[in-house]
């Protein structure tokens, strides 16, 4: 596991847009595996900007981690509304290589096991950008989930329910369900490379990368793979013992 800290959120933004920039640079085809929530905000904007100065999405397919199950793909707090808004809309990515799990299949099961035959099909992800909850989930797999889990439907836990409402008007209208890619199919990554900032997930940070690796802690998993970077801030690696 590789650790790097940056001096602050934009600093972090900017590390891990030049690990993506190097990767479609090398492979204009690679396959990105994304996240959504706050923490990545700041790389798709750096990555637009990269766009700008000519870096060329034409080829590139993604594959989204998660969708809040039982909101059409249009709803405002929707995934996929999320990064049409910050990332898909203002670069040339090709509409027919996004992947996001549709959060208003009619059977989950089957979409689950559509989602995971695409990512089969397109080769498996070279690069998976995570972000981590306050309880170390990764995607939506909660503390708890076995590690062996692929796309699945999956509930979420209060504590991330009470964490997203944010992006809701009511926490009532925080979906109870998500398709999450499971641990397992995040784990067949190519690479990884896990963003976190803020105080708030300084203990998620530290039991992620120097705690047991449990099911209990989801993201303590990725101390198994071959090719896992953190770039944290330092406020998000304050808890980490040297
Ligand atoms: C959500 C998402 C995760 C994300 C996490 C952290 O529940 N499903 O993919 O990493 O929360 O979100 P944030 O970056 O807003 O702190």
């Amino acid at each position: 596991m590789q650790i790097k800290i940056a001096k602050d959120y934009a600093e972090m933004s900017r590390l891990a847009a030049d690990m993506v920039s190097r990767l479609v640079e090398s492979k204009p085809n690679a396959v990105l595996g994304l996240a959504t929530g706050s923490t990545p905000l700041g790389l798709y904007e750096e990555l637009v900007k990269r766009h700008r100065a000519g870096l060329d999405f034409s080829q590139v397919t993604t594959f989204n981690l998660d969708e809040y199950y039982g909101l059409d793909g249009d709803h405002p707090a929707s995934y996929n509304y999320y990064m049409w808004e910050q990332l898909f809309s203002k670069i040339n990515i090709a509409k027919e290589r996004v992947n996001i799990p549709n959060g208003a299949a009619a059977d989950p099961e089957e979409e689950c096991r559509r989602y995971e035959a695409r990512i089969a099909a397109a080769g498996g992800i070279d690069l998976q950008i995570l972000g981590i909850g306050h309880n170390a989930h990764i995607g939506f797999n909660e503390p708890g989930t076995p590690f062996g889990t692929t796309t699945s439907l999956v509930k979420l836990a209060p504590a991330t329910i009470k964490a997203n409402a944010r992006f809701f008007e009511r926490e009532e209208d925080v979906p109870r369900e998500a398709i999450s890619m499971g641990i397992k199919s995040i784990m067949q990554s190519r690479s990884i490379v896990l963003l976190a900032n803020g105080e708030g997930k300084a203990d998620a940070v530290a039991a992620a990368i120097q705690g047991p690796v449990t099911e209990e802690v989801p993201a303590s998993v990725l101390q198994l793979h071959p090719d896992c970077t953190f770039i944290l801030d330092e406020a998000a690696a304050r808890k980490l013992t040297s």
